[in-house]
């Protein structure tokens, strides 16, 4: 019957394809509408050869106009279509299915009735269905795990954005939301999970040693957000008291990695309960750590699941940036319990209000629980210079984009989506204020309680409650602010030109694009910038609040703005205090001279941190795309050499990074080598080289800044660098048991790692490897995979580059991309990953399908390396080529192209003024 099944569904693809669909439209019809589901799924995980799972689902369905078919997604499942049953309600009358069709295109699977369902009335549809447990990351699917020699399977769900379809038939679109009622089948040595705590296990009718595990009705929610699990995992119980019932879940070998999740969960969980005003609605929440997982963490309500790098961690091997990122995970995905579980987009459209807000609430929510970390500071510059570069692409999108197929959904998921959306959202913080910004979240929250919202409804809520606040002028509204920034694609810089007799200044903002062949027409888009400014003698830093606003016209025309009062002219003025707005600034350049002037005669600390970062910032991208001089630029870097802070050096990596990997590849990489080294040395021994120095440092951000300059002091054999690395790592070879002891400090292993195999032999790769084997810490794993790419050797690269895609061996398919990136981003290593590349497409599509956003990973690394007209049209010609193995990738091609083209125009127009300005100060 199944196979006959099977066949049929084929047949009717063919069918689908071959003829007209009766329904092609990507929308559910709004006809019917779920009211609850009752799940049941049985789970084999006994035989390794045959890992499935069967199960039913009752659906039970309201009809809202009047209607002949039922259409709702599944997607390869095996039903069986003679057991499907169809009730009304009123009445207990089977209804009888005349034909079922299956649309490939959209995932429907669309029951032809016998009788017209009628508004009004409300039906119970039955379905059973089968299938493998898939290895492909999504939907239904099996992880597995090593203990002492043995395989042991487990079952885990990743159903967002549209793979609950593949585990059961379902109406798979956010705004249909119901309760669900989840039962799971399993043989009693393994223990059940899902969204909600147990309500009863029973034995099994029929199938000996296995049970029936019902779990408690859910709240109302998205298809996206159910989840279950058959495992034998153990867990950690939380112990903060007066909080919900929190666990943290992980394979037996890896329990004691789960402490620190346990403990920092409820504590952040706690805090969004008083920022939001509203209760975690569900009674238990459990986080767990799958050893193969596709994203970094899912928000699964009540069941949220988790990379093992995302959850677990190991004060004996997990960095100090490993141990935040473990928190700022958790704080993301709890605080989409709020934002996406009770509250939901109406439509992937608005993907930035679950991701934008998860990312912004998680900063607030790890600066609540650990302010020594400084973390809100440092995401908000990372984000904000992550966003400066992806959003000055043309290709680039507006944060609310119109979505049509699933592949778009996934590539929403994407820097925009987080890190503009949270860009954003701090920007309104601040020039709203904290009582209106909260005011007005917590009511949109209300409002808006196991529904779903589109942006407007959150412009409603914000806008009342900033009047109320008198937070805005009330001839404002945030619609109007706001849609210029989630509406457009891109930001602007904002061309400050004073006026030293008048003491005024002229505003002006057009578009910024880092490929400068964009004319002025195409430029001319307008935002409503909060203009918050500061000036060299009253260097107030804390006030965010706008001193005035850049308008735009009712067409959408910019506005100049004139601002008075403006110091006189020996004085600098700042714009964006603490860059809470996402614009670059542009001086005339006396401007600049007086700001270079602060800045290297020792009196920088006048200057917000984060400010410093920006001038840094702009100043190098503004010299990049030819609108200030590199020699500007290159004077206003000098400074550095006496910054101790983080944010600067960290804005100045980031540019000086993309500048080098260009400069590499030329002959003039001489003066640039000798640059960096005069840049980097002063802070590198103010922080004691590479000595382990941690125990001492005070400032947790000085850890970090130790971990980030050391990196780049052995990249460009600053000092000791390199010998000191090598020395640390001969220590740990010559230990007799090294995956019990080693020596490295944990902080530096990354850069020890690199720069032993950089310098090292075929021995020094072989002995990483074997520990990158026995390792039993994620964080730890990845660090190591990550160093094996650092080899100068061909041959271990090539043969590292084919490891990564061996599926029989050590490197799991999640973390491939990890292996490919390090062989890429290394200057031997690029060759070869991007002949890989091009020699290997197909298989590489196939590999990572049908995830292909891990795929478009491998691309940035490629594009960043780039840099002649000839590679560029190769690349080109490569792309027009293979259009079916780069299907879904559209997005991530055009962003690779237009970084190839920028860095084509860098080097022919900026390269030899930018060695000029550095032969300078040599
Ligand atoms: N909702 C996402 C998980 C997700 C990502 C599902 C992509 C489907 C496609 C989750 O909340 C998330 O954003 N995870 C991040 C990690 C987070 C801490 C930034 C991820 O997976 O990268
Ligand atoms: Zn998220």
């Amino acid at each position: 019957m199944a196979i006959s099944m099977q066949l049929l569904v084929l047949l009717l693809t063919f069918l689908v394809a071959a003829t007209a669909v009766s329904y092609n439209h990507y929308r559910l019809p709004t006809s019917l509408r779920p009211q609850k589901y009752n799940l049941r799924v049985l789970t084999q995980l006994e035989d390794p050869a045959n890992l499935r799972f069967e199960g039913d689902v009752t659906i039970l369905i309201e009809a809202l106009e009047d209607t002949k078919n039922i259409t709702l997604h599944a997607k390869n499942l095996t039903i069986d279509e003679s057991l499907i049953k169809l009730r009304e309600i009123n009445g207990d009358r089977q209804i009888c299915i005349a034909s079922t069709e299956v649309n490939t295109v959209h995932d429907f699977y669309i029951m032809h009735t016998c009788q017209e369902l009628l508004a009004g009335s409300t039906f119970e549809l039955t379905l059973p269905f089968n299938s493998e447990l898939n290895r492909q990351l999504e939907g239904y699917y099996r992880s597995s795990y090593q203990d002492a020699n043995e395989t042991r399977w487990l079952s885990i769900t990743q159903f967002e954005p549209a793979s609950a379809r593949l585990a059961f038939p379902c109406f798979d679109e956010p705004n249909f939301k119901a309760p669900f009622v989840v039962t799971l089948g399993y043989h009693k040595k393994y223990i059940g999970l899902s969204n909600m705590p147990v309500k009863e296990t029973k034995t099994h009718e029929s199938i000996a040693d296995y049970v029936w595990c019902e779990f408690e009705e859910s709240v109302p929610m998205s298809t996206y957000l159910v989840a279950y699990s058959v495992n034998d995992f153990s867990h950690k119980p939380s112990t903060l008291p007066n909080s919900t019932l929190f666990r943290t879940w992980a394979r037996p070998n890896a329990i004691q990695q789960c402490d620190y999740a346990a403990e920092f969960g409820p504590q952040v969980l706690n805090y969004y309960e008083e920022l939001f005003g509203i209760k975690f609605p569900l009674p238990k929440i459990d986080q767990i750590a799958i050893p193969d997982f596709s994203a970094g963490a899912m928000e699964n309500w009540g069941l949220v699941t988790y990379r093992e790098i995302a959850l677990l961690h190991s004060d004996a091997h997990s960095s100090l940036v490993d141990k935040q990122r473990v928190a700022s995970v958790i704080a993301h995905e709890l605080a989409h319990q709020w934002f996406g579980n009770l509250v939901t987009m109406k439509w992937w459209t608005d993907l930035w209000l679950n991701e934008g807000f998860a990312t912004y609430v998680a900063s607030l929510g790890v600066e609540k629980i650990n302010p020594e970390w400084r973390y809100l500071e440092k995401e908000s510059l990372n984000n904000l210079l992550t966003i400066f570069r992806k959003d000055a692409l043309e290709s680039s999108h507006p944060i609310s984009r119109p979505i049509q197929e699933v592949a778009e959904i996934s590539e929403s998921f994407d820097s925009i989506s987080y890190q503009k959306g949270s860009t954003v959202l701090r920007m309104m913080h601040m020039f709203l204020g904290e009582d209106s910004f909260r005011s007005g979240l917590q009511s949109y929250l209300q409002e808006y309680s196991y529904n779903n919202a589109d942006q407007d409804n959150l412009w409603e809520s914000l806008t009342e409650a900033a009047h109320k606040y008198r937070a805005l002028p009330k001839s404002y509204d945030i619609k109007s602010i706001m849609d210029s920034w989630t509406l457009q694609t891109g930001y602007p810089v904002i061309n400050v030109t004073r006026n030293y007799k008048a003491n005024s200044a002229k505003l002006s903002q057009e578009r910024y694009f880092l490929n400068t062949q964009i004319s002025r027409a195409h430029r001319n888009n307008c935002w409503w910038v909060p203009l918050s400014y500061t000036s060299q003698s009253e260097s107030d830093f804390q006030n965010t609040a706008p001193k005035a606003w850049l308008e735009c016209g009712k067409a959408g025309e910019t506005l100049p703005k004139t601002i008075e009062n403006m110091p006189n002219e020996n004085e600098w003025v700042i714009f964006n205090t603490q860059v809470t707005s996402l614009y670059k600034v542009n001086y005339d350049e006396q401007n600049w001279k007086l700001l270079i002037e602060t800045l290297t005669n020792g009196e920088f600390e006048r200057i917000h941190v984060i400010n410093r970062a920006q001038l840094i910032n702009d100043a190098l991208y503004l010299a990049w795309t030819g609108e200030q001089d590199y020699e500007i630029a290159m004077r206003l870097i000098e400074y550095l050499q006496r910054e101790r802070e983080y944010l600067p050096w960290k804005s100045a990596f980031e540019n000086l990074k993309r500048v080098g990997r260009i400069v590499r590849q030329t002959p003039d990489f001489e003066f640039f080598k000798r640059y960096m080294r005069k840049l980097i040395t002063p802070i590198y021994l103010h922080l004691g080289g590479l000595n382990d120095t941690f125990a001492s440092i005070e400032q947790q951000d000085d850890i970090l800044l130790k971990t980030l300059v050391a990196n780049w002091a052995c990249q460009y054999q600053v000092e000791d660098c390199v010998p000191h690395a090598q020395e640390y790592f001969r220590e740990w070879r010559e230990s007799p048991n090294p995956d019990e002891t080693n020596p490295v400090p944990i902080n530096l292993r990354n850069t020890v790692y690199c720069t032993s195999v950089r310098n090292g032999n075929e021995d020094d790769w072989q002995f990483l490897w074997t520990r990158y084997k026995k390792s039993n810490v994620a964080a730890e794993k990845r660090s190591i995979l990550t160093s094996l790419g650092c080899s100068r050797e061909v041959w271990l690269l090539q043969r590292f580059l084919e490891l990564a895609y061996d599926p029989t061996d050590a490197i799991r398919k999640q973390d491939s991309m990890w292996a490919f990136q390090a062989v890429a981003s290394n200057e031997i290593g690029f060759h070869l990953a991007k002949n890989y590349f091009m020699a290997n497409v197909d298989s590489l599509y196939k590999f990572y399908h049908p995830i292909t956003k891990d795929m478009s990973r491998l691309l940035p690394p490629l594009s960043e390396q780039i840099i002649s007209q000839s590679d560029f049209d190769n690349f080109k010609a490569f792309i027009k080529e293979n259009r079916k193995s780069l299907k879904g990738l559209d997005q991530a091609l055009q962003q690779t192209l237009e970084t190839i083209l920028t860095n084509v125009q860098w080097k022919e127009r900026n390269y030899h003024q930018l060695t000029r300005s550095i032969q300078l100060l040599l």
